[in-house]
């Protein structure tokens, strides 16, 4: 086989790339051992993600994330934390150990030599929180522009779990139509819109209820929601 034919762009073998040993797409996979996608866009809400990651750093999940240039900006809006988009300081911004940090794998926005922008790299799903206007006209229409679009456009055709945690009101006819696009070509619309039935206390009590909605979707375990008629 010649180089050009290694289906990668990067060179690596897909086996570099996956971990996994050029499985059958019929094979049967554990979900439960699969890593998921956490993305970044540059919608109000930092903190929604900051727990998302949180709860998956201290689960035993591989994570792959992503932070657009504007996410980063909402960051250092909403948390006064200046990351490096290069090579942002997790640990700060995210407050786990090394060890939870060791699982939660960072990817600049314009690699594509990544293993997330290539649908043969096996994920439990992708979620993108919060879900900017821009980033979901993107994944709508299938304009992927960046490694956030590009690997919710892999989701999509895999026909994965995507899940778009828009923050916006109101709602423009422009962004209830990408909505309905995204929904219908297989995504999970899960607006950061969090219940009060729940007894809430503390901002704390609104963030689990969304963090736990999405986890949900990925059906990963959680204890962050009291449960309706449990
Ligand atoms: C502090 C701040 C808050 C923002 N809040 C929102 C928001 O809640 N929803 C939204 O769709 N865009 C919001 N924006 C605008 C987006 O960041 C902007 O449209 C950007 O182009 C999105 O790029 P991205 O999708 O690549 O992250 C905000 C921007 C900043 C700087």
């Amino acid at each position: 086989m010649k180089p050009a034919d290694n289906l990668d762009p990067s060179g690596r073998s897909p086996k570099d790339l996956t971990g996994f040993e050029s499985a059958s797409p019929n094979a049967s996979v554990d979900l439960g051992n699969l890593p998921v996608v956490v993305a970044i866009s540059g919608g109000s809400g930092a903190a929604y993600a900051k727990r998302l990651l949180q709860v998956l750093g201290r689960s035993k999940r591989d994570v792959h994330l992503v932070i657009s240039s504007a996410g980063a900006q909402v960051v250092a809006q909403e948390f006064g934390i200046a990351l490096d988009l290069k090579k942002p300081d997790l640990a700060t911004f995210l407050e786990l150990s090394a060890d939870q940090l060791s699982r939660i794998h960072y990817h600049a926005s314009d690699n594509y030599f990544c293993p997330i922008a290539s649908g043969s790299f096996r994920t439990a799903g992708m979620v993108i929180c919060p879900c900017s206007g821009s980033t979901l006209s993107a994944v709508a229409h299938g304009n992927s522009a960046n490694l956030i679009q590009r690997a919710a456009e892999v989701h999509l055709k895999e026909r994965r779990k995507l899940v778009l945690v828009p923050r916006e009101t109101p709602l423009s006819r422009v962004a209830l139509k990408n909505m309905l696009e995204a929904h219908d070509a297989g995504a999970t619309i899960l607006p950061a819109s969090p219940g009060w039935y729940h007894g809430v206390q503390t901002f704390d009590d609104l963030f689990d209820f969304v963090v736990g909605r999405i986890l949900d979707q990925l059906q990963i375990d959680n204890g962050l929601i009291n449960r309706w008629g449990e």
